[in-house]
């Protein structure tokens, strides 16, 4: 199937993107791997049809920032973080902070349906990512305004500690006060992590080195040594080939440290930490998708309403110019 599935993506010419977070069988074949911010640049300029095998955000992304390219997905699988920022529940959180006089731009984490980028857009807000999350809400403070950051209420509670600034969840006591106010959202994988998990790592190897993704809670990540983005928590693996570690994130993508870089690699969680969205894509679904393009039947392509694109374009571009 392998081969059948590389003959068919050079025959259309079609450039295949996938996720860390993607099962081996897809990753190892991809021409574009990265987190979320390399991989929305590395698709940018495409002059071609992609395939992205991740989240349907992704996808969505992809086709606002690539619009004249068709952009498909063997599977529409949608992240559980984005699906909690429903449309009503943030607009009704818009309404209260302009009801309480709050003066204050958007932040929104790309783990977000393109409905609530281009809300944020329409506010001259911007999209973060993890690993940009900090010059985004940096570029926000220097406004002297307040951000309300969503749908990820551990990131933004994670980056207002780096950054040394108040977050607090919406509707929490006070929370008019703080610097970043968050959406009640948060990743259903990453919660799995709990910092009774680190303590017991710790207990059994002292020097061990506890490394996590910022969409762990800030209880876990208070505990860590290293806190990062895939990319950069790739980039720390690489640097400490000989440390033991434990690793806070998705399984696909600690698993395949451990095998290729270091053993000494420990998944954090007591439970799997798979990310079931990421994990429906299979070399499977890929080559029917591939099938059905080369018989002229093409599914899963990404439309997105010209307006919504427009608004969501506003947005994620603003994150393109800061991060340049
Ligand atoms: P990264 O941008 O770090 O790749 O994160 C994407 C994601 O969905 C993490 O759960
Ligand atoms: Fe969404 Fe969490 Fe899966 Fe990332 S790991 S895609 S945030 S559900």
């Amino acid at each position: 199937m392998i081969n059948s599935i590389k003959k068919l993506l050079k025959k259309h010419n079609i450039t295949l993107a996938a996720h860390y977070y993607e099962k081996d069988e897809i990753f190892n074949i991809a021409d574009l791997t990265g987190d979320s911010l390399e991989l929305a640049k590395k698709t940018m300029n495409l002059k071609t049809p992609l395939i992205f095998c991740g989240v349907s955000f992704m996808g969505e992304s992809a086709k606002i920032l690539n619009p004249n390219i068709p952009v498909y997905m063997p599977k529409l699988a949608s992240c559980s973080m984005a699906r909690m920022a429903e449309e009503q529940k943030v607009k009704n959180d818009i309404k209260l902070l302009q009801k309480e006089k709050i003066d204050f731009i958007p932040v929104c984490y790309v783990n977000s349906s393109a409905n609530i980028k281009a809300i944020v857009g329409e506010l001259n807000g911007s999209i973060c990512t993890s690993s940009s999350a900090d010059k985004i809400i940096k570029w926000a403070i220097n406004q002297n305004k307040k951000i309300y950051f969503l749908p990820d209420k551990n990131l933004g509670r994670n980056m207002a500690k780096i950054l040394n600034l108040k977050a607090s969840i919406i509707k929490e006591d006070n929370w008019q006060k703080s610097d970043i106010i968050c959406f009640d959202g948060h990743c259903s994988v990453h919660q799995l992590f709990m910092p009774e998990h680190i303590d017991f790592y710790k207990e059994r190897f002292p020097d061990i080195k506890i490394v996590v993704h910022p969409e762990c809670s800030p209880e876990v990540c208070e505990k860590a040594d290293f806190i990062g983005s895939t990319s950069q928590i790739l980039n720390y693996v690489k640097e400490h080939p000989n440390e033991t570690m434990a690793i806070g994130t998705e399984f696909n993508f600690v698993n395949r440290m451990k095998r290729d870089i270091n053993p000494n690699i420990y998944v954090l969680s007591s439970t799997k930490p798979e990310c079931p969205s990421m994990n429906e894509t299979t070399l499977k679904e890929l080559y029917d998708l591939l099938i059905a393009i080369d018989k002229r039947k093409p599914y899963n392509e990404i439309k997105v309403d010209k307006k919504i694109a427009k608004n969501s374009l506003l947005a994620l571009n603003k994150m393109m110019e800061i991060t340049k």
